[in-house]
């Protein structure tokens, strides 16, 4: 038997390999709801058009609605011979609504079809995600709130750069998450167009409403190019490209997580229920979800390039090229679902050890600026002079194996004259956390302040 929805033009099967190389239905079966939907919202305008029956109508929503439920129940088989998903469904409408079936793909190709299914889909994704993202943000800010002053040594080069708070570490990824999010919403606005009614690609003879089919499936319009709607993937691209960023985020702190966890650093604990042991070595507790998270960008922005590569160079409109974009999306979105998901348990798990970090903090001369900053305001200094003094005075801390805070006035004197003992109220950690109150800066007021923000932001 030839193929039974083009058997009119072929006369014979198609080879073993073409099937295997040709079909998408290994994959493209996640979009089985969206294909319904777009049938659904399809069938109706093609009724109240009166370019088909209500009769004919009934019998295929009916149809579609059984095929629904065997498909969630798992009860549907679907075939590599029907090739995708649009065909597996619409044959099978034949054997449970009989001829009117033949009439649902009036006006529609599966060139408008299968992006109109892929966009709703991503859809669906952007805002599932959205909400991931938001459960973060909160469980960040709700850490943030409760370690606002809990100090930590600040990092440039990774190196000890100047203390800062636990809180406002936190509340940066909480930033980093709200660009994450804009981007998804602005990816979402340009995605909300709807293709369905392109057809093949130039549009149709038939008098349909695609504002109508448009509004049926929450889209905001109908794509206004036809050629333009079968042919684009930017709404993909956006979206993986938005994903690829957030993934990134999130790799950066899963590496903090997984420096913190060492026992060179011991900043932080995570308990059982995000680490695993060795089986060989029993003291170890290592840090898995994080390191998968950190690797997660891999893929997410593998998919995005493999993507762009698949689309570059591609001529108006549809190419099967394009059937290759399904994979990759639901790769690139399970997985960043996966990595949000992970992250916020690890975020609402993990303690910080405030001794280990307080003391860490203190440690690498972090309170350096503080000092040079003292010079500039009661000396009066010019802060490059300042800056050079300060050097001399670490010079010598480091020469003596003490802290600033513990190197003798006389010493700091024996330096710079002018230097009296009230330098020693800006060489502390939990005064130079605490001085930094600029805008967006790390006092621990300035941190409570903005978390409470955030919660309140986030409803939580
Ligand atoms: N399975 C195809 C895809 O995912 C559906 C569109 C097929 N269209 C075509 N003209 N062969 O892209």
């Amino acid at each position: 038997m030839t193929n039974k929805m083009w058997g009119g033009r072929f006369a014979a099967e198609p080879s073993e390999i073409m099937e295997e190389i040709n079909a998408s239905i290994g994959f493209d079966q996640r979009l089985a709801q969206q294909d319904i939907a777009g049938s659904r919202a399809h069938v109706e305008m093609l009724a109240a058009k009166g370019i088909i029956s209500k009769s004919d109508c009934g019998k295929i929503k009916r149809g579609l609605a059984q095929i629904q439920s065997e498909i969630s129940d798992g009860a549907f088989t679907f075939s590599r011979a029907l090739e995708d998903i649009h065909m597996n469904i619409e044959q099978r409408l034949k054997d449970v609504a009989g001829d009117a079936a033949g009439r649902l793909h009036t006006a529609r190709s599966r060139n408008d079809q299968t992006v109109t299914d892929l966009r709703l889909y991503v859809r669906d994704c952007v805002d599932q995600l959205d909400g991931q993202l938001h459960g973060l943000q909160a469980a960040l800010a709700r850490k943030a709130a409760e370690h606002g002053d809990v100090i930590m040594p600040g990092f440039t080069h990774l190196q000890t750069a100047q203390p800062v708070t636990f809180g406002h570490h936190l509340l940066a990824y909480v930033e980093m998450l709200a660009r994450d999010r804009s981007r998804l919403s602005d990816a979402r606005k340009r995605m909300n167009q709807c293709p369905l009614g392109a057809a093949a690609l130039a549009g149709t003879s038939f008098p349909i409403d695609r504002k109508m089919t448009a509004r049926a499936l929450g889209f905001d319009a109908p794509c206004r190019n036809s050629l333009d709607a079968v042919a684009d993937r930017d709404f993909v691209l956006e979206t993986l490209a938005a994903a690829s960023i957030c993934a990134v985020h999130l790799s950066r702190f899963a590496e903090e997580i997984v420096l913190w966890m060492t026992p060179q650093f011991n900043f932080i604990r995570l308990s059982d229920k995000f680490t695993t042991g060795s089986s060989i070595m029993p003291q170890k507790r290592n840090p898995d979800a994080a390191e998968l998270v950190r690797a997660k960008p891999g893929r997410i922005v593998g998919s995005l390039t493999a993507l762009l590569m698949v689309m570059k160079g591609l001529p108006m409109t549809y190419s099967k090229d394009m059937q290759e974009d399904k994979e990759q999306t639901f790769d690139a979105l399970d997985n960043l679902s996966l990595a949000i998901a992970a992250m916020t348990g690890m975020v609402d798990d993990l303690e910080p050890n405030t001794d280990q970090m307080l003391a860490a903090a203190a440690r690498g001369f972090s309170t350096a600026t503080d000092l040079a900053d003292w010079l500039v305001r009661v000396l009066g200094m010019p802060f490059r002079e300042a800056h050079h003094v300060t050097g001399s005075l670490v010079a010598m801390a480091e020469a003596k194996g003490v802290d600033l805070p513990e190197l003798a006035l006389s010493d700091m004197q024996s330096v710079e004259k002018r230097i009296t003992g009230d330098v020693y109220s800006v060489l502390g950690v939990e005064a130079s956390v605490k001085s930094r109150r600029s805008f967006g800066g790390t006092a621990p007021a300035n941190v409570r302040r903005e978390a409470k923000r955030w919660l309140k932001l986030l409803g939580g």
